[in-house]
């Protein structure tokens, strides 16, 4: 069935454990996480980019649609999340097009900057009932030095400067740099569990590790138990799925049917999830 995104975190949280939210582009990528949670008897969260967004011809309806009506056909409970807007314009479509939550993405922005967008997205959602995420990391740009990305690997989020900015901005959960970074192909991240210890314990909102599909299985399971609640999941799936499709065309010259490689894909997506949410669902401490 088709759930909040909201309640998912919450009851990750409230068993010391997280959720896996998995970045979708296709149809294929949806129904293979739905496959992979199913497998294992899990939860799983949908999550749509607005750069994903933007590779379907800026129309996001037809794919979270697809995708809502695939998660009320699930045999777990599937929520549906907007993930990294800065579009004020698709923040604005995000309950209509039938997602429960959205993360909002200003962290580019200096810290006031990123505080007041944030703060007006968070009123903005909570109004039509919807569950926000927004990001704070090190924004650089002193003396001159180039801005450092919010998930470069060097980016991290300060536990002070978080306190204020969940406290002023009112989100419902923060995304943190602790030393993941997005679309590693490698699985090589060294993540700080010092520092998430003290944001931890400085924040009591859920936190979302970005970047993961980086962080090798030990250091997820560690990080959940270091208080991530929301691990969120995009290149290992593209992975899985360039490798099992290149492999059919490989073996396969005179292939045509799309079905042939697309069906190898979507398996692959369907383990890797499988796998992922069983290292997360390791981490619990029962
Ligand atoms: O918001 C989405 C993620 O942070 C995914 O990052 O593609 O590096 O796994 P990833
Ligand atoms: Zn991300």
């Amino acid at each position: 069935p088709l759930v909040g995104s909201g309640g998912l975190v919450a009851d990750a949280a409230a068993r010391s454990g997280a959720v896996a939210a998995f970045n979708v582009i296709t149809l294929e990528h949806v129904e293979a996480v739905i496959a992979g949670a199913e497998a294992v008897g899990s939860p799983v969260i949908l999550q749509i980019s607005e750069n994903a967004v933007k590779y379907r011809r800026g129309q996001v309806e037809p794919l979270a649609r697809a995708a809502a009506e695939a998660a009320r056909l699930a045999g777990v409970d599937v929520a549906l999340h907007l993930d990294h807007v800065k579009s004020d314009a698709l923040l604005r479509q995000a309950g209509s097009a039938g997602f429960s939550s959205v993360m909002y993405d200003a962290a580019h922005l200096p810290y006031e900057e990123n505080l007041a967008a944030t703060r007006a997205a968070a009123d903005w959602a909570h109004a039509q009932g919807l569950w926000i995420e927004a990001e704070l990391g090190e924004v650089g740009g002193k003396d001159g030095a180039a801005p450092l990305d919010a998930h470069a690997p060097g980016a991290r989020t300060s536990p002070e400067e978080a306190r204020t900015f969940v406290a002023e901005s009112g989100v419902d959960a923060l995304a943190v740099a602790v030393g993941s970074s997005h679309a590693m192909t490698s699985r090589t991240a060294v993540l700080d569990h010092e520092l998430l210890g003290r944001l931890r314990s400085a924040l009591d909102v859920p936190l979302v590790l970005h970047g993961s599909s980086g962080v090798p299985d030990g250091e997820l399971a560690a990080a959940v138990r270091g208080g991530i609640a929301k691990v969120n999941i995009g290149t290992a799936l593209n992975i899985a799925m360039t490798g099992a499709i290149r492999q059919v065309l490989a073996d396969r010259p005179e292939a045509v049917d799309s079905r042939k490689y697309l069906t190898a894909g979507r398996q692959a997506m369907a383990e890797t999830v499988s796998s992922l949410i069983g290292v997360l669902g390791g981490a619990v401490v029962p």
